[in-house]
């Protein structure tokens, strides 16, 4: 199959273009096997990954205009791909993610473990259902809430508070958010998780302690 691959490029002196590759593929290929195939021949291409495999959820991109993990995402045809939006830019279709992990300093959330505890804890299902989270970003792309220096901290965070909440290793957590955010939440509903996290479980399990 031949395909065209249009990419979102940011960076140098040229600012925000698009870019545009032709490339042969034969059997079944993910849009992150392509990105690294383009990357072979033009090695100036930034984007990020590490596991290969659906785990790490670093390879989070905006694949025909949704957000997606590309090692997700298998190849049916002509790519549009982009960054994320809603996040800074670092480099072509890498996305800044330090802000957020200082946003849980900021609140002093210790980030649980994405691996359940160790020992005979009776683990809720709420909670192993969190554990899919991999911290790609896409729900944040997808919030229409969710800026980088408003005062609304996105899915991704309550998410990650109810499952530290949940942890039975945990001590007990101020919850280091409103109630008000949670209920804007819950009306607004259009975030999506491509892991099928339950996000929607998670704001009404915070607001039910709050
Ligand atoms: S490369 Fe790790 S989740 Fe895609």
């Amino acid at each position: 199959m031949k395909i065209n691959v249009r990419i979102r490029r940011t960076g140098g002196s040229r600012g925000s273009y698009l870019q545009s590759y032709s490339l042969g593929l034969e059997g079944n290929r993910t849009v992150l096997g392509v990105l690294l195939e383009i990357q072979a021949a033009d090695p100036s291409l930034v984007f990020r990954y590490g596991c290969r495999f659906k785990h790490c959820g670093l390879c989070g991109i905006t694949i025909n205009s949704r957000p997606y993990p590309a090692c997700l995402a298998e190849v049916r045809g002509d790519l549009e791909l982009a960054p994320l939006e809603r996040l800074p830019v670092t480099a072509d279709l890498a996305v800044e993610r330090r802000f957020y992990y200082e946003l849980f300093r900021k609140h002093e959330v210790a980030l649980p473990p994405s691996e359940p505890p160790e020992g005979n804890f009776a683990l809720s299902s709420l909670y192993r259902q969190l554990l899919s989270c991999t911290e790609c970003f896409c729900c944040l792309a997808t919030c229409p809430r969710f800026e980088l220096q408003g005062s609304f901290p996105g899915p991704l965070f309550f998410v990650k508070v109810a499952q530290a909440l949940l942890n039975p290793l945990k001590p007990k957590l101020k919850l280091p958010i409103t109630r008000k955010d949670l209920e804007q939440c819950l009306d607004c509903r259009r975030c999506r998780c491509p892991y099928g996290v339950p996000i929607t479980n998670a704001v009404q399990y915070l607001l039910s302690i709050s």
